[in-house]
């Protein structure tokens, strides 16, 4: 029997043609284009028909596939009626997590494997799941639902449909970097629910239900919102110090650092951290920048040496904070970005699909008596 690996850290489980990560370097690349480059160059959009596509879309393409999404920014009327009867305490990401399985009932043929309709599904959740967030935040503050417009980019569309007014080019642009940068990353956790879910040939939704599920967990996705809560919690940055020596005085994590793959400097902290700067400058958030980036020089100081640096998570606390969104919005956000990566795999699996199933080693005693009840 093979070896037992914890966490299967070094395990490889699927193959992929989406992202590649070198974990010692700090390299993303999506189908072999740095992700610097796309989140320079690319348009969310373009970089999700990259991933689905394996390659870049002709601008006639790009067409079509602008189309489609947009034609899916409205939600069913039975699904907005469901939203509006949420309690408004609701957590988002719980929301985000049954709406999109909800989803399913609104598709007339939900269980279909066709590659085809696949993607066309992927493209219902990525086009819906916005408006599902953005109408359940309006929901909860008491505000009218926006209706989507058709004319607007996937990230412009959604500040609109959250905020009801068009976000400046510059906020817009920021929230696409972000959703760029998040669109995919190789067998991440919830990356692997997805992959596993659809394995069993269960279908789209589930899988991208199960992904969602696994995403707010605190140490993946769930982590930009732990890092606005300790940006918060620190006061200043003279605090910084005291605070972070403390937290791992008591060997507790410090949110967004750290990453079982990079022993480097994730790359996406990188492209975010100077878009959180520039962002928080532009804002009046300085302040906030400054607090995040002295954690990381402590951190620096007191642990790189063990590979823990600055994972995706942690400059897009600052930047989610800086385009205005509620802290409890930070990890939606991700997942609305990751729904790019999630059917993709979905995809990949199903192309070359074989049921996960690994084994559990038995560590229980054997040869047990039954005691019966009145015994024990
Ligand atoms: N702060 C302080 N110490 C840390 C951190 C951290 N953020 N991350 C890891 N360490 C330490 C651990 O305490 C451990 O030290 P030890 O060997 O002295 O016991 C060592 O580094 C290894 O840590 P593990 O938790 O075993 O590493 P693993 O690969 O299992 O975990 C993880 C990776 C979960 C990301 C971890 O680094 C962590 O909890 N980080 C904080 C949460 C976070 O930011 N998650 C987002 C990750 S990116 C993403 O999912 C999108």
């Amino acid at each position: 029997m093979a070896e037992f690996s914890k966490g299967l850290e070094g395990i490889i489980a699927a193959q992929t043609q989406m992202s590649f990560i070198n974990g010692q370097e700090g390299i993303l690349e999506y189908v072999g284009i740095p992700i610097g480059e796309l989140a320079t160059n690319s348009t969310f959009e373009e970089t999700v028909f990259l991933l689905w596509n394996k390659r870049l879309p002709k601008a006639s393409e790009l067409d079509t596939f602008n189309k489609q999404l947009r034609e899916r920014y409205a939600l069913p009327a039975g699904l907005q009626n469901r939203l509006a009867s949420l309690p408004t305490n609701a957590q988002p990401m719980h929301v985000l997590r049954t709406m999109v399985s909800a989803l399913a009932m609104h598709d007339s043929d939900p269980n279909s494997l066709e590659i085809d309709d696949v993607r066309l599904k992927a493209l219902n959740i990525l086009g819906h799941a916005p408006s599902i967030v953005a109408c359940f935040d309006r929901h909860r503050r008491g505000l009218n639902f926006i209706d989507p417009d058709p004319s607007l980019s996937f990230s412009e569309n959604f500040l609109y449909m959250l905020n009801g007014e068009k976000p400046t080019k510059a906020m817009a642009r920021a929230f696409e970097i972000c959703m760029i940068t998040h669109a995919d990353h190789g067998l991440n956790n919830s990356t692997f629910a997805a992959r596993v879910v659809i394995s069993t040939l269960s279908d789209i939704y589930s899988a991208i239900t199960a992904a969602i599920g696994s995403l707010r967990g605190p140490l993946h996705g769930g982590a930009n919102e732990g890092v606005m809560h300790m940006l918060n919690e620190i006061k200043s940055v003279e605090e910084v110090e005291s605070h972070v020596l403390g937290k791992l005085e008591r060997k507790e994590k410090i949110m967004g650092f750290g990453h079982r793959v990079y022993k480097a400097k994730d790359p996406r902290a990188s492209e975010l951290q100077t878009l959180a700067k520039q962002l928080a400058e532009d804002t009046g958030n300085s302040a906030l920048y400054e607090k995040s980036s002295k954690i990381e020089e402590v951190m620096e100081r007191e642990v790189a040496s063990k590979g823990i640096y600055p994972n995706v998570d942690f400059y897009s606390a600052t930047t989610y904070h800086c385009i205005g969104l509620a802290l409890d919005l930070f990890t939606p956000m991700f997942a609305l970005s990751r729904i790019a990566g999630w059917s993709g795999h979905v995809i990949e699996q199903l192309e070359d699909n074989r049921l996960f199933r690994p084994a559990a080693d038995y560590i229980g005693p054997h040869e047990q008596p039954y005691v019966a009840i009145d015994k024990r």
